[in-house]
C-alpha cells in the first residue's frame, strides 16, 4: 500500500516464543498500512515480537520506541532486532504498561497498537495454555477493555500532534466503535486500510448464534462454509490537527 517499500512484511521472518506469535494477520495488515516514510519516530505499543516496529525500521522509519507489558516480549523484540542487524541507535525500549508512559518526554509522531481484543463473553481465555498468550489476546468482557484504557491514557497526554493507528477487528462493530471513540475522546477517526481474513475456528460457535443483522454489523462473510471477518486499520488524530491537514 505504501510507496518505497523495500522489505515487504511477507519477506520478514522473525522468531516467536510460546504464546507470542512472530506475525499475525493483524500485524501483517498493520504493517501494510503504515506510511513509514512519512513519520520520524514511532511508538510501537504492545510490540510482541517487534514485527511492526522492525518492519517500519527496515522501511525507512528513522526511530522506533518499543513498548510491551510482558518482559518476554521485550526480550524477543531485542533478539529479533539483533537478528535483523538493525543499528542500536535506531531504537529504544520503554518497558511496562503503556499507561505509565509520559509522551511529553519523547518526540513521537506515530503510535501503532494491535491491542488485545478478544471478548471473554465469546471465548474463555482458558482455551489458551500459556499466560503470555492470554495477555496477548485478552480484551476483557467486551473486547474493548485495553482499547478503552489506551484512549483514556492518550486523552490525558499533553500532545495533539500524534497520529494513532490501531488494528481493530470488525467483530467489534467498526462504525459504532469509530463514532463513540470520536465523541468520547475528541478525536477524528478514519478507516485507513482493510483486509478480509478467515475467522479463527474457536469463534465459529459464537458467530453461528448471531442473527443475520448482527453478522452484517460485524462484517461477517461466509464463503464456501468458511467464515471471514475484516481487520480494519483505523487512524486517529486530534480533531484540530485533522482539520489542519484537510
Ligand atoms: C495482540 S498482541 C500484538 C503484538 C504485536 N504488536 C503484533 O501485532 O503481533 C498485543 C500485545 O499487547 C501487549 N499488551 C497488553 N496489554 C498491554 C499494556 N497495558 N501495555 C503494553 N502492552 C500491552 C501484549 O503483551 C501483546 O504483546
Amino acid at each position: 500500500m505504501t510507496e518505497k517499500i523495500v522489505y515487504p512484511v511477507d519477506n520478514i521472518n522473525l522468531a516467536s516464543r510460546t504464546g507470542i506469535s512472530a506475525k499475525t494477520p493483524f500485524s501483517e495488515t498493520m504493517c501494510e498500512s503504515i506510511d513509514t516514510h512519512q513519520y520520524k519516530s514511532l511508538l510501537d505499543i504492545g510490540c510482541g515480537s517487534g514485527i511492526i516496529g522492525i518492519y517500519s525500521l527496515l522501511n525507512q522509519m528513522p526511530f522506533v520506541y518499543f513498548n510491551d507489558i510482558q518482559p518476554n516480549c521485550i526480550q524477543l523484540t531485542k533478539y529479533n532486532l539483533q537478528q535483523q542487524s538493525i543499528p542500536k541507535n535506531k531504537y529504544e525500549f520503554i518497558e511496562g504498561s503503556f499507561e505509565s508512559i509520559d509522551l511529553s518526554k519523547y518526540s513521537i509522531d506515530l503510535i501503532t497498537f494491535n491491542p488485545p481484543q478478544l471478548s471473554t463473553d465469546w471465548v474463555s481465555m482458558n482455551i489458551f495454555k500459556e499466560d503470555s498468550e492470554k495477555i496477548f489476546r485478552n480484551g476483557g468482557k467486551t473486547g474493548k477493555k485495553v482499547i478503552n484504557n489506551f484512549f483514556q491514557w492518550f486523552s490525558k497526554q499533553p500532545t495533539n500532534k500524534i497520529t494513532i493507528q490501531l488494528g481493530i477487528s470488525s467483530l467489534l462493530k467498526i462504525d459504532s466503535f469509530l463514532e463513540t471513540t470520536e465523541k468520547e475522546f475528541n478525536l477524528s477517526g478514519i478507516k485507513k486500510y482493510m483486509k478480509k481474513v478467515p475467522l479463527r475456528k474457536f469463534l465459529y460457535p459464537m458467530v453461528k448464534k448471531m442473527s443475520e443483522r448482527e453478522q452484517n454489523e460485524r462484517e461477517i462473510a461466509i464463503i464456501d462454509n468458511v467464515f471471514y471477518k475484516n481487520i480494519h486499520i483505523l487512524q486517529f488524530k486530534n480533531k484540530s490537527q485533522a482539520k489542519l491537514n484537510e
